[in-house]
């Protein structure tokens, strides 16, 4: 019996995802029967015949107006399509309920292709603060070049402020995109995607084009919250984080309906940010156990945030499961998300006191980058969050006495020893 490497079901059980993310979108057979994919070390495919070679063009340049994705056609060239990519992408869309994927060769690789090819000159992005330094960069300083002016949202989580805030958008040009950043970096602060989609189509009504909603998933998704199923267009990811999971590698993705996708693929090919192969390998690895490392780092992380809080030295701790019960965040958390991840920051009081826990520290590593096996510490104001202007880091809370914590999948004790004896 031949076996179909799509299937999603077993009659009508709907398998989980776990189990999709250890064989989807393979097949072995054309393989040589390899349980696992080869790497597939090379620029270029060839064409079976000439014919062919015009119709897979027409599908990985956009034109073809019968394929369903960018498998119908066949393989081109590793700047476009190939094997490992496809593979990544076809299962990052079955993890997160997209339709269509495009790996990146990293998240702002992802992020930055993704604005271009939906923003023109004269448009205005809306965007929930704080954002990953890299974006917020990208957002403040580079996209006016390019005549796309932002604005950021004074409260992603309240229907009055947001409509408020569209508003004077549309006020200033075309808003073409609600960018979310769900939780934030570095202060867990969640954004809520269904209210942003039901002003997306406020505005449309309005304007006559509805913006799209992206939100950049990268530290829940694709385990504890799918921005797409939520209502979000595009689910944007730094694979560097919790999918890459082993601190070994680079990468990023763009998910969503195909429609919105497309555009995205067109421009990368362009662009040339895809993915290469051994990465893309790496991340195919790294899905077979994304939630199982996901599970254990939020088990470790709800005990050492409700450590931390408890601790008399530190000034506060921002993660989701402390949210006041009964507030926005803990209302949008309880809808949004299955669990709060691993990502944390919480405050000192000042930088000399933060330097002194971070340089203490043992087990925890300092280091930038989150979402490893290993738990990682870093200083936002001064390295992460250092291009972002002093008053406006200051005003979304990215303080001196800020430490962001990711944690790792350690036995808990050693990390809760670790955090004692620093704190001392
Ligand atoms: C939330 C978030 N988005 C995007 C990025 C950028 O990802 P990359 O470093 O893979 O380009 C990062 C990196 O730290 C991040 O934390």
């Amino acid at each position: 019996m031949s076996k179909d490497y799509r299937e999603t079901h077993l009659g009508k059980h709907r398998l989980h995802d776990e189990t999709l993310m250890l064989g989807y979108g393979y097949d072995p057979a054309l393989s040589e029967g390899s349980v696992k994919q080869p790497v597939f070390l090379t620029s270029t495919f060839c064409f079976p015949n000439a014919e062919a070679g015009r119709e897979f063009f027409d599908v990985v340049s956009g034109r073809s107006k019968t394929a369903r994705n960018d498998a119908d056609g066949g393989l081109v060239y590793s700047r476009f399509n190939h094997p490992n990519a496809q593979i990544v992408e076809e299962r990052l869309a079955v993890f997160e309920k997209a339709e269509a994927g495009a790996v990146f060769s990293s998240g702002m690789a992802a992020i930055s292709t993704a604005v271009l090819a939906h923003c023109a000159p004269g448009d205005v992005i809306l965007f929930s603060q704080p954002l990953y330094g890299g974006t917020d960069s990208l957002f403040r300083k580079v996209l006016s070049r390019f005549g796309v002016s932002v604005m950021p949202l004074k409260d992603a989580t309240d229907a009055a402020a947001m409509r408020a805030d569209a508003d004077a958008a549309r006020a200033k040009g075309r808003v073409a995109m609600i960018f979310l950043e769900t939780p934030s970096n570095p202060l867990a602060s969640l954004a809520d995607i269904g209210l942003a989609a039901d002003i997306a189509k406020e505005i449309g009504a309005a304007q006559g084009h509805r913006p799209l909603v992206a939100v950049d998933n990268t530290l829940l998704g694709p385990v504890f919250q799918s921005a797409v199923a939520n209502g979000a267009d595009l689910s944007l990811y730094s694979l560097t984080k919790y999918v890459g999971g082993h601190s070994d590698l680079v990468a990023g993705a763009a998910l969503g309906a195909r429609a919105v996708v497309t555009p995205i693929r067109m421009l990368r090919a362009l662009l040339g940010g895809n993915l290469d192969p051994n990465s893309c390998w790496m991340l195919a690895r790294s899905l077979e156990t994304v939630a199982l490392r996901m599970g254990k780092a939020a088990e470790n992380a709800v005990k050492i945030a409700d450590f931390l809080a408890a601790h008399p030295k530190v000034k506060a701790v921002h993660f989701p499961t402390l949210a006041k019960p009964g507030g926005a965040q803990a209302r949008i958390f309880a809808r949004q998300c299955t669990g709060a991840g691993s990502l944390m920051s919480f405050d000192v009081g000042d930088r000399v006191s933060a330097f002194r826990v971070l340089d203490r520290l043992k087990i925890v590593k300092l280091a930038v980058s989150l979402g490893g096996t290993e738990s990682l510490v870093c200083h936002p104001a001064t390295t992460v969050h250092s291009g972002v202007a002093e008053a406006e880091r200051l005003a979304i809370g990215v303080t001196e006495g800020l430490i962001r914590l990711s944690v790792g999948i350690e036995h808990v004790d050693d990390l809760l020893e670790d955090f004692r004896q620093a704190l001392a």
